[in-house]
């Protein structure tokens, strides 16, 4: 998964205060400014703009919320695939899901959060996380429909993240996208074996992709008119294409796919723009988008129920790791 555009305001207490700086700061500012200018990385330990710390610590453990949030949809499938391929194919899915969670994590780490003040954030609800896993996976379709349309607006957000910046957030999402890139395709070749089954199967694929086409297109997030953040953002490198142009590009590559499929998507003003060399497409319904952004789409509550359950479920687990690192400890204390 996934993002909305990927760094939504998380509220008035995430503005960095402003403090008058010193020469020196200055100094160091042009100097960080012109290395992103020129492409560098920047690393863990370089200095760098406390602006800039913040917004990669919201986007990125942003993201690897989603991640972890976004197994919820579909691992409520696993125990119903209808084939042990199938299951097997979505047991790897979403674990993958679990494991780019964890390199995110990890990239936030870098930047001096700790991972328990990232799930706090998450599960106080005072974190975002991408709003398409607030939407109910009603039929098995839907997973081949998320798989098609939900990581693949996952990989078209990504793809750029791969030159982002900061060193370890790149290089956490060139792993990650080779691993939605195989999440697209199992969605896509499983709608293609429903769409050559029978009539029912084929309303089953109809039905999910009118449910997900909207939301999957709000996944980019605001348009760029109203993206809070994309100014600063583009200037850091940390976003190298505007939300707009990546819902376009979007838009340009799925339609065809639909057709290969035969499926509807469902908007009667998409059509082909000869002069712009691009699908036209309708309205998005933007209440919709911040209205599940604000906590009121159909899942939210259940998705962070699920996860402060689990997180509580696991304690026994952490805790056990713990006492065991720290009898191995002692006993190498004794050896020594
Ligand atoms: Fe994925
Ligand atoms: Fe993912």
């Amino acid at each position: 998964m996934y993002t909305q555009a990927i760094d939504i305001p998380q509220g008035p207490k995430d503005e960095v205060p402003r403090r008058p700086r010193s020469l020196r700061e200055d100094e160091y500012e042009a100097e960080f400014d012109a290395r992103v200018g020129r492409g560098e990385f920047v690393e863990p330990k370089d200095w760098m703009p406390e602006a800039y710390r913040r917004t990669l610590v919201r986007q990125i453990s942003q993201h690897a919320h989603s991640e972890i949030v976004g197994m919820l949809p579909e691992g409520n499938w696993i125990t119903r695939a209808p084939t042990l391929k199938r299951k097997a194919i979505l047991l790897a899915k979403v674990q993958d899901e679990g494991g780019h969670g964890m390199y995110l994590y990890a990239a936030a780490e870098t930047l001096g959060v700790s991972r328990d003040e990232m799930i706090e954030a998450l599960h106080s609800g005072k974190a975002k996380y991408s709003s398409i896993f607030n939407y109910p996976t009603l039929a098995w379709a839907d997973i081949g429909v998320i798989g098609w349309l939900v990581d693949g607006a996952a990989i078209m957000n990504q793809i750029p993240l791969c030159r982002c910046s900061y060193g370890p957030y790149a290089r956490a999402m060139i792993r990650i996208c080779k691993e939605e890139s195989f999440h697209q395709r199992q969605g896509y070749d499983l709608l293609l074996t429903m769409m050559k089954g029978t009539a029912e199967q084929r309303e089953m694929v109809q039905d999910a992709v009118d449910r997900w086409w909207w939301p999957s297109l709000m996944m980019f997030g605001p348009h760029d008119s109203d993206s809070t953040h994309s100014g600063d953002s583009s200037r850091w490198g940390i976003k190298r294409i505007s939300n707009d142009e990546l819902r376009q590009k979007f838009v340009d590559a799925t339609v065809p796919q639909a057709k290969v499929l035969g499926v509807q998507l469902p908007d009667p003003e998409l059509k082909w723009n000869e002069a712009r060399g691009h699908w036209d497409f309708g309205p998005i319904d933007w209440q919709e988008f911040w209205n599940v952004v604000g906590g009121h789409g159909q899942c939210n509550r259940d998705r962070l129920a699920d996860r402060v359950k689990a997180w509580a479920d696991g304690a026994w687990v952490r805790e056990a790791a713990l006492a065991h690192a720290d009898k191995q400890r002692h006993r190498d204390q004794l050896a020594a």
